[in-house]
């Protein structure tokens, strides 16, 4: 189809990446009117569980002024054996114009997008992608260090199953950020390493080395008990701690994508640290998925 959607972070060049991103700053600074998408319906496709991703996109979309419909998983006919592409023409056929879509499977919106005249967004497809989440995160460090170029970021935990560090690695390579990812070897294969990107088995030789630290949570529900020894082997050389923060440079932060898993991939202690913008980046969620909308259905110039 010839709209465009929002797949993969890949699906936009740099320029388009940085576009988005100011975008999202002079909405988060200056909210818009309630009429950049209006008579514009969009769906909201989710077939997993979610809470942040699910409202921050309801909330963008009324703040855009969009029509919004919003189908809870298990409600769809794709239950009843209609085809993915049954769904798109159906949707496109009632004038929804814009779907956005969490599932389980991966590559799930790139089949809805095959056969959708409009757009389509993922809102998180398997272990495969999240763009907007790492929109998010990159608006987050742009906030913060005012710039994204020579950043040095570690993204910590279960790489391998997480659709959050596929995107992020993506985006920040896009914008030049230098990225370590750390992890235990079941969870992070060396392969994963490539230009800009490389791998690190130590958090503690890393922490005094980055400007943010990406916490990942061990995603339970895609983990065979195989990869894993045990939780707690994990957190003996994963989890941050008071120990681990105090070791970070002068100004590092850390993030954290949500859900967070207390205990596991962190501490306590996190809450309390003067750097831990998690608050920060689900604010930002808000005004990077506005952009996004605003960006696909009036396809305004890059960088307008
Ligand atoms: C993530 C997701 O669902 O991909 N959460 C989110 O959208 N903020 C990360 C996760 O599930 O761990």
């Amino acid at each position: 189809m010839t709209r465009r959607s929002l797949l993969d972070l890949d699906d936009f060049t740099s320029d388009e990446i940085t576009g988005i991103l100011a975008r999202a700053r002079r909405f988060a600074a200056d909210p818009p009117a309630r009429d950049l998408l209006r008579d514009v319906c969009v769906v909201n496709l989710f077939f997993e569980a979610s809470t942040r991703t699910f409202t921050s996109f309801a909330i963008a979309e009324q703040r855009v002024g969009a029509d919004i419909v919003a189908l809870p998983p298990g409600s769809s006919s794709l239950g009843k054996g209609e085809t993915i592409a049954d769904t798109a023409i159906t949707l496109a056929a009632m004038g929804v114009r814009v779907i956005v879509t969490r599932h389980p499977e991966s590559g799930f919106p790139y089949r809805l997008a095959e056969s959708f005249d409009g757009h389509v967004i993922n809102a998180g497809d398997g272990r495969h992608a999240h763009p907007t989440q790492a929109l998010l995160d990159l608006l987050t460090l742009q906030s913060e260090f005012g710039k994204i170029a020579g950043l040095r970021v570690a993204l910590v935990g279960d790489i391998l199953h997480s659709r959050v560090a596929r995107s992020n690695v993506i985006g920040l390579r896009a914008l030049g950020a230098d990225v370590t990812l750390v992890g235990p070897n079941t969870l992070l294969p060396a392969a994963m390493a490539g230009p800009g990107v490389r791998i690190e088995r130590d958090l503690d030789a890393v922490l005094p080395n980055v400007d943010a630290v990406m916490l990942l949570r061990i995603q339970r529900e895609r983990i065979a008990a195989a990869v894993l020894p045990s939780l707690e082997d994990y957190a003996r050389n994963y989890r941050l701690d008071a120990r681990r923060l105090a070791a970070l440079a002068p100004g590092a932060i850390v993030m954290h994508p949500g859900p967070y898993n207390r205990g596991v991939e962190l501490t306590e202690d996190v809450f309390a640290f003067a750097g831990w913008r998690y608050a920060q980046q689900v604010a930002f969620g808000v005004y990077v998925r506005m952009a996004v909308l605003d960006f696909l259905v009036n396809a305004p110039p890059p960088g307008a």
